[in-house]
C-alpha cells in the first residue's frame, strides 16, 4: 500500500471562508484506490508556502505521493504549478498530458488547467484543478497508472511487460 498526502491550495479555504470540498473528495478517491492518506492540509495561494509544504512532505520521506488541488488556472493568484516546478527534480509530463487529454473530452476548458507533475526525491507530486468536479475527472484519468509508476520510483522491480489498464 502506498501512502499519500493531499494539499488543498486555496486562499478562501485557508481563511475558513469556504468549505474545502476538493481535498476530502481527492482523499476519498485515493483511499478507495488503496492509498493510505496520512496527511491532509490547506495552504493559501502563496508560492512560498506551497513550495515549503511540498518540500517538507517530500523530504520527510513519509509519503510516496502528494496530490494538490487548486491554483492551476489563469488567475493572478494561481501559482501551484510554479511552486511544483520549483521543487521537482524531474518532471513527469505524461501525467498532466493524460489528465488534459481525458478532460478535453469532457470540456474544452480543460486546456485552462496548467497542472504539472514531477518527482522530488522518491515522492511523486501531482497537481489537480480546484473544483471538485475537475479534480475528480483529472485524478480518474491517471489513477490506474500510478501504482506502477510509484513502484518504479521506489526502485523496486516493476514488470512493464505485464499488461494492465
Ligand atoms: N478539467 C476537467 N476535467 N473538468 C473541468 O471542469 N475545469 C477547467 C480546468 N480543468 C475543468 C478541468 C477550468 S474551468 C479551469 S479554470 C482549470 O481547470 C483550472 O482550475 P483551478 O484554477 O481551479 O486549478
Amino acid at each position: 500500500m502506498f501512502s499519500a498526502a493531499v494539499i488543498t491550495v486555496s486562499d478562501r479555504c485557508h481563511r475558513g471562508e469556504r468549505m474545502d470540498e476538493g481535498g476530502p473528495l481527492v482523499t476519498k478517491m485515493l483511499m478507495n484506490a488503496g492509498f493510505d492518506v496520512t496527511l491532509t492540509l490547506i495552504v493559501p495561494d502563496e508560492q512560498e508556502q506551497i513550495e515549503a509544504a511540498l518540500k517538507k512532505i517530500a523530504d520527510d520521506g513519509a509519503v510516496s505521493l502528494i496530490v494538490t488541488t487548486g491554483g492551476t488556472g489563469f488567475a493572478p493568484c494561481d501559482v501551484t504549478p510554479e511552486a511544483t516546478l520549483a521543487v521537482c527534480e524531474k518532471l513527469t509530463p505524461g501525467i498532466p498530458e493524460a489528465m488534459r487529454y481525458a478532460s478535453l473530452k469532457i470540456t474544452s476548458r480543460a486546456m485552462l488547467s496548467r497542472a504539472q507533475a514531477g518527482i522530488r526525491r522518491d515522492t511523486l507530486i501531482i497537481n489537480l484543478p480546484g473544483s471538485p468536479k475537475a479534480a475528480k475527472e483529472n485524478l480518474e484519468a491517471v489513477l490506474p497508472a500510478l501504482e506502477h509508476g510509484l513502484t518504479m520510483l521506489q526502485g523496486e522491480p516493476a514488470d512493464c511487460a505485464k499488461l494492465s489498464n
